[in-house]
């Protein structure tokens, strides 16, 4: 029997998950449908208790589910728990699992498809929000130099500082605060692209080399790597490949197969040049 998997979330139509986890199951002859699915705002566990009952392996979770996603999941893996959202269940004899692979697709599209390593690097995180907090820990399992969390509202940032301090060495600032400092790889995890908008950092903090990475994606440059290039940002990177790589991580644990995200994520990326 199909195996079935689905992404849940209010939007859902532009999701490319299903075609992505389509591409990935017909590159590893795995038999699994995946679907996409729009849950009214009020009805997330309803949604998901119904997909369960019809046969669901597993879900894909996303905006703006995935704090209850977290809540719904009866055990948690260490990097769900450290980002106290969940993009990824996996329904299980035992009950829910509630993953995120969101900061590991993020790492992974660093490491292995723009080839920015981390370790022994000073990294700057922009935001304080959701998709900041989900990314911390495996940022700082690289072994980064420092890790430096810069919010608009200063105190979200302080507050990370605090939640993630036993885990390792991390510096909290206001944008106007970062002055005078600089930085190997800045990372944008603000929702500022979303508007057009570009977070109101100093100039002078990419230093020579530095990768700019916005963790969202579009066709073009994103306000924020469009300000980065103007200030000096040595190598440009949106999101899309965090995009296909968070997809890999989910489709490993639901399979124990690895996908090979080089031909999707190119093929993505070209959709995107000709839309
Ligand atoms: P998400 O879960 O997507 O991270 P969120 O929790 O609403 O969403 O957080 C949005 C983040 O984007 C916050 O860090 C927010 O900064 P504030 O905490 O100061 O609100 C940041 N953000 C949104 N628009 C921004 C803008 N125009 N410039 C800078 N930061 C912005």
């Amino acid at each position: 029997m199909t195996d079935r998997y689905a992404v849940i979330g209010n939007p859902i139509a532009h999701s490319k998950s299903p075609r992505i986890h389509a591409a990935f199951a017909r590159q590893s002859a795995q038999d699994l449908d995946y679907q996409a699915i729009l849950a009214p705002l009020d009805r997330f566990a309803a949604a998901v208790a119904e997909f369960i009952a019809g046969g669901g392996r597993g879900m894909n979770v996303t905006v703006p589910f995935k704090l209850e996603a977290f809540a719904l999941a009866d055990h948690h893996t260490a990097r769900a728990a450290a980002a106290g959202a969940v993009n990824t269940l996996k329904f299980e004899q035992g009950g829910i699992l509630g993953d995120n692979t969101d900061g590991a697709g993020l790492v992974a599209d660093l490491l292995h498809n723009i080839g920015c390593p981390l370790a022994g690097k000073r990294l700057l995180l922009l935001g304080a929000g959701g998709a900041a907090r989900g990314v911390i820990l495996p940022l700082l399992d690289q072994a980064p130099v420092s890790l430096t969390i810069a919010n608009r509202t200063a105190s979200r940032a302080a507050q990370l500082r605090e939640a993630f301090a036993e885990h390792g060495n991390l510096a909290a600032r206001a944008f106007a605060d970062l002055a005078g400092h600089q930085f190997d790889v800045v990372i944008n995890a603000t929702s500022a692209s979303l508007a057009g908008a570009a977070p109101a950092i100093p100039p002078g903090l990419y230093a020579p080399g530095s990768t700019a990475y916005d963790m969202m994606y579009g066709r073009g440059l994103t306000a924020f790597l469009a300000a980065a290039q103007a200030q000096g940002a040595g190598r440009l990177a949106d999101g899309l490949g965090m995009l296909v790589e968070q997809a890999a991580e989910s489709f490993q644990l639901w399979r124990g197969v690895r996908p090979d995200t080089r031909p999707v994520l190119a093929e993505l990326a070209g959709d995107l040049q000709r839309a």
